[in-house]
């Protein structure tokens, strides 16, 4: 099945495309907006894209290979991105991952074999004053971040994520 964006997505499409003076300007939100839309960024979603944003499907491959931000495969319908950059460092973050790491039984990169989660480590998300945080994108777009977390109290941060994760999408049946 062809992919195309939902009504609220396309009305979000038009209104970055109206921000930006040229349609190449607009790459990176669009890339974006479409790794919300389907979860994450396949080729197919790239030859989307290019073709919504009018672009060569080489140029958008090569944007959305160079920046890690794009998953380039399905990803878990928790994905929790740890800061690691030197506020958060110092402030008990690379412990915060490495619990992750042992409570999810995955290494920082991985996914669960249930697509439940998804952990990887990040460079600063802005938050510094709040270290150490970390940022959850869900597999229905929704972006949370959680801040000033108690490594000690991994395991209630878990609870609440948990809670959240049987209502979502699974997003390697997106597309
Ligand atoms: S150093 Fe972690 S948010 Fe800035």
């Amino acid at each position: 099945m062809a992919l195309e964006f939902s009504d609220k997505s396309e009305d979000k499409f038009n209104e970055i495309v109206a921000r930006y003076p040229d349609t190449h300007a607009a790459l990176l939100p669009v890339l974006l907006l479409a790794q919300s839309e389907f979860g994450w960024v396949s080729v197919e979603v790239m030859d989307y894209v290019a073709t919504r944003l009018n672009l060569n499907p080489a140029k958008v491959l090569s944007t959305a290979t160079f920046y890690t931000m794009y998953n380039k495969q399905p990803v878990g319908k928790c994905h929790i991105q740890v800061c690691t950059t030197l506020s958060c460092a110092l402030n008990r973050g690379y412990e915060l991952l490495e619990l992750f790491e042992d409570r999810l039984e995955i290494n920082v990169g991985e996914t669960t074999h249930d697509y439940g989660y998804t952990l990887s480590e990040v460079e600063c998300l802005a938050a510094c004053g709040t270290a150490p945080m970390f940022q959850v994108t869900w597999s229905d777009g929704e972006i949370e971040y959680f801040e000033d977390i108690d490594p000690d109290k991994i395991d209630g941060v878990l609870e609440k994520l948990n809670a959240r994760l049987s209502d979502l999408p699974d997003t390697r049946r997106m597309h």
